[in-house]
């Protein structure tokens, strides 16, 4: 046999592959156009609780189910409101995730035991392609290990999960870079709970209202959610409030996520030089991750420079994190980012990373 782990190019043959594993209840790294995924047989429960193994993933966290078009929604979503139906048409394929209520068709490994499950239809070629040979659900959460940077390369997949996964689709570096944006349907107000490259006012033009954003505003009774979030955008912008130890969200979309092994640091681009030679003078490493790049004459000093267009950062974000985790620095530093709609998604990702940022693997 083939050994496990192995990186495939997409060929037809490698597509049928991947499905016979799926159908056999294997899970393989699957490339979308947002992140890899960790791809499995979303109606089988053994298959999805190998997912939760190979990514030492908590298994009351829900996955996202992937499905070749929105003519499978009636398999997975018992209740469809028109808002979703026209937000499916106008974006998908595409980094869409809708959570609406499940049917009972849908195990409940892959929705953690809620009445609700996330459903997006991707627009990666290899993606799409794998799904309509395998004409079903696969569920998939992105291909890293728990609370960890999420792959956007088939070489990060291995480096994550290795010979865990039976093979890995090569579908080239991810074209969005940032996982999909969530919109919850499943209650009275949809509610986007994780910020993606499909913005709230993306969303507006479709269903004529601005969707609930969470961390926006903090509704009465969820205090524990606000302190969650202002933690996040304060380490956004680099400020020290970020060292609270927020408290996990109901969505699953914990606080410390997409984050590297080296303390990370988000500091304003006018303090970034100083507070790097301060580090160094001290004899730290250290990598740096700005807009733009001094002259550096200080061999402790790793500056790598980031495209000044949100949707190019975000495309490189995930590598350049991996990339600087990678050389053993003893901090990261990242010039926080322009205030702006654009940058938000990517706002609430640095966040994250700098509040997990320097805990052992899990
Ligand atoms: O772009 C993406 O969405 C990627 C690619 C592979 O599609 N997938 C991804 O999956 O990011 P994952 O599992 O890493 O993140 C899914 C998020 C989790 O925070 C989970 O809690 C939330 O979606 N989620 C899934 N189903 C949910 C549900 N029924 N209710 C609330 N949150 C849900
Ligand atoms: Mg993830």
């Amino acid at each position: 046999a083939p050994p496990r782990g192995r990186i495939e190019p997409p060929t037809l043959v490698a597509i049928r592959q991947a499905a016979a594993l799926l159908r056999a209840g294997d899970i393989v790294g699957m490339p979308t156009e947002t992140v890899y995924g960790l791809a499995a047989d979303a109606l089988n429960p053994e298959a999805v609780s190998r997912i939760f193994a190979a990514k030492g993933r908590p298994a009351d966290h829900p996955l996202i189910v992937h499905l070749p078009s929105a003519e499978h929604l009636p398999r997975w979503a018992a209740h469809i409101p028109k808002d979703a139906i026209a937000l499916a048409r106008a974006f998908w394929p595409g980094p869409l995730t809708l959570i609406l209520k499940r049917t009972s068709e849908v195990p409940d490994e892959v929705t953690g035991g809620q009445d609700t499950v996330g459903l997006r239809v991707p627009s990666h070629p290899i993606a799409l392609a794998l799904l309509q040979v395998f004409d079903s659900g696969i569920a998939a959460p992105s291909a890293n290990r728990f609370g960890r940077i999420s792959p956007t390369t088939a070489a990060h997949v291995h480096e994550e999960l290795g010979e865990r996964v039976a093979m890995i689709l090569d579908g080239g570096p991810c074209a969005v870079g940032i996982e999909s944006t969530i919109l919850d349907f499943s209650r009275d107000v949809p509610e986007i709970l994780r910020p993606g490259a499909i913005t709230a006012e993306d969303i507006a033009r479709i269903i004529g209202r601005r969707p609930r954003v969470r961390g926006e505003t903090a509704p009465s009774g969820v205090a524990g959610e606000a302190a969650n979030d202002a933690a996040t955008d304060a380490a956004a912008h680099g400020s020290a409030a970020a060292a609270a130890t927020p408290a996990p969200r109901v969505s699953g979309a914990l606080a410390a996520h997409y984050a590297p092994r080296t303390p990370l640091r988000l500091v304003h681009a006018a303090q970034l030089a100083d507070h790097a030679a301060v580090l160094a003078g001290e004899g730290s490493r250290v990598a740096v991750l700005a807009h733009a790049v001094p002259n550096p004459d200080d061999s402790r000093l790793i500056w790598q420079a980031m495209p000044a267009d949100p949707a190019a950062y975000a495309q490189e974000l995930y590598a350049s994190l991996r990339a600087l985790d990678a050389l053993n620095a003893d901090f990261i530093l990242i010039e926080a980012l322009p205030e702006g709609l654009a940058w938000r998604a990517l706002a609430d990702r640095l966040g994250r990373a700098a509040v997990g940022s320097g805990a052992a693997a899990d």
